[in-house]
């Protein structure tokens, strides 16, 4: 039998939790799919029940378990704590001690949610990317980091970003792999942008040279290109339909990722997962713990419940499951329930609901 930890976090991470829960109870049940479910503490509230953001018993069950959920870590209430021990390092901690290397984040134009992005229709409809973020190394984990005091008493902050060859061939295996599959489905060729800033940082000279000689090696079917980070960004505004996936390093994954996500209406749409060598994952919204909505049934739960389709697809392989999630997701798109995030008010026939009404009408599409 197969285990799942949820891990709500901090903010509105339980709220959305919540609703993730009674999705995924529900697909267990409809599916028979024999998962059990178990929850766990991380982030601000595990240090304050623990005094880690990542207490030792976390991660010895999110090892144990075949799945984790993740709803959102941190808040201001944490802030002024030693670095050491925010909420962010929990979450950092446990991606890089599960091995979670490959960051997906699929930015999915939903038809029913064109009006609701800022961005006009025309450049985003039928929008659907893949960001292939790395997710365990670069400037996040690199080494030395920190704060010193110069010979002249001026503080200086400093952090290292560092790949790999084999960092690089990894998470660019993945994304060619993934191009493949999507090419497959569609019907159409295969293609990766490989994003890096080569002009300037050695290090993502490597990261370019290294992608090219994977593709000649094993991808000759995938069209590689490459872009640097700063076109990329205004690239993805200008006209984001011409990528299919991108991959790129930890910071500009994390940026280009927010950036992709506003293009679908609200960062509040856009499911992740994280995996590791073997395909285990954690699977997490993209969206961080809006502390300035928690507890106020505000935010939106399709992040999160996207996420649950993400983790029966790639960690289970149970494609039909997550499809129906999906499926109910966009019904209840088209029976015009709308989080806050996610309402255009010069759109008539919409309804405004909070974070447990749109659960629960997800919930009720599928146990229809
Ligand atoms: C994300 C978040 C995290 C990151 C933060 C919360 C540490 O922004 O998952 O994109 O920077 O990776
Ligand atoms: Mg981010």
């Amino acid at each position: 039998m197969a285990t799942i930890l949820t891990l709500a976090g901090d903010g509105i991470g339980p709220e959305i939790m919540t609703q993730a829960v009674d999705v995924l109870n529900a697909v267990n049940n409809k599916f028979e799919l024999g998962l059990t479910l178990e929850s766990g503490l991380i982030g601000g509230v595990a240090f304050d029940a623990t005094g880690e953001p990542l207490p030792e018993e976390t991660l010895e069950r999110a090892r144990a378990a075949d799945a984790v959920l993740l709803g959102a870590v941190g808040g201001p209430k944490w802030d002024a704590i030693e670095r050491s021990k925010r909420p962010e390092r929990g979450l950092l901690k446990i991606r890089s001690e599960l091995g979670l290397f490959a960051n997906l984040r699929v930015a999915k134009l939903y038809p029913q949610l064109v009006n609701a992005s800022s961005i006009k229709p025309e450049i985003i409809s039928g929008l659907d990317l893949l960001i292939v973020r790395e997710l365990t190394g670069g400037i996040y984990f690199g080494e030395p980091r920190g704060i010193r005091t110069l010979e002249n008493g001026e503080q200086q902050g400093y952090n290292t970003m560092v790949y790999s060859t084999s960092e690089i061939q990894r998470i660019g295996k993945v994304a060619f792999e993934l191009a493949k599959t999507r090419a497959q489905a569609a019907g159409r060729p295969a293609k990766v942008c490989s994003i890096d800033k080569a002009n300037v940082l050695e290090v993502t000279e490597l990261w370019k040279q290294t992608m090219i000689e994977i593709q000649q090696a094993d991808y000759n079917d995938v069209a590689l290109s490459h872009m640097y980070a700063d076109n990329a960004c205004m690239q993805l505004i200008k006209d984001p339909k011409q990528f299919d996936v991108m991959v790129t390093g930890n910071m500009f994954g994390d940026i280009l990722s927010d950036e992709a996500a506003m293009l679908t209406g609200s960062i509040g749409m856009l499911p992740s997962a994280s995996l590791d060598e073997a395909g285990k994952g954690m699977y997490e919204p993209c969206h961080g713990s809006a502390p300035d909505i928690a507890g106020q049934d505000k935010a939106n739960p399709l992040a999160t419940i996207l996420s649950v389709a993400m983790m029966l697809r790639y960690t289970f392989k149970k494609e039909e499951a997550a499809q129906a999630i999906e499926q109910a997701v966009s019904d209840v798109l088209d029976d015009g329930l709308r989080t806050i995030d996610i309402l255009d008010r010069s759109e008539t026939g919409l309804k405004q609901v909070g974070c447990q009404e749109m659960g629960q009408a997800v919930l009720a599409k599928l146990v229809q």
